[in-house]
């Protein structure tokens, strides 16, 4: 049965209508709401392309159950640059001209984002990032976490 929920999502209350409470939380993002930045490659957590904050905890959105997000304050790529956080790795992605095809770089930077929102700086964050890259940009991607 179709069902009406309320996320809010980078900072506004979005409402959508769900014919299923269990549909992970990335199809509601890019299907429902037109938030495509975050991407599908896996399905099953392994790629990290689906990274978005939840109350600014990394979760991977494809097996993140969308009932489990109301009431939390979710961010996607679209919204990252309202973040303080976000800026900072965005500008150091920028300075280091890291992507290339550009896949997986939205994931990318959010679990980069909300590894710095655990207290984590340079090699802590690269630790965090375990995310695959078909591209191969990971040394840019060490380069460019070394100052944060
Ligand atoms: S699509 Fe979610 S981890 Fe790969
Ligand atoms: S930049 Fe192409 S998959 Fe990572």
């Amino acid at each position: 049965m179709a069902s009406t929920i309320t996320l809010n999502v980078n900072g506004v209350n979005r409402s959508v209508t769900i014919n299923d409470t269990n549909m992970p939380l990335l199809w509601v993002l890019r299907d429902l709401l037109g938030l495509t930045g975050t991407k599908y490659g896996c399905g099953i957590e392994v790629c990290g392309a689906c990274t978005v904050l939840i109350d600014n905890q990394r979760e991977h959105a494809c097996v993140f159950n969308v009932s489990s997000a109301v009431g939390k304050k979710i961010v996607t790529i679209e919204g990252l640059s309202a973040d303080p956080d976000g800026q900072k790795a965005q500008k150091a992605w920028i300075d280091n001209q890291v992507p290339q095809c550009g896949y997986c770089q939205p994931g990318m930077l959010m679990a980069c984002t909300g590894s710095m929102k655990a207290g984590h700086h340079g090699s802590e964050i690269a630790s965090d990032m375990t995310h695959l890259c078909a591209c191969g940009t990971y040394q840019r991607i060490r380069t460019a976490i070394k100052v944060l």
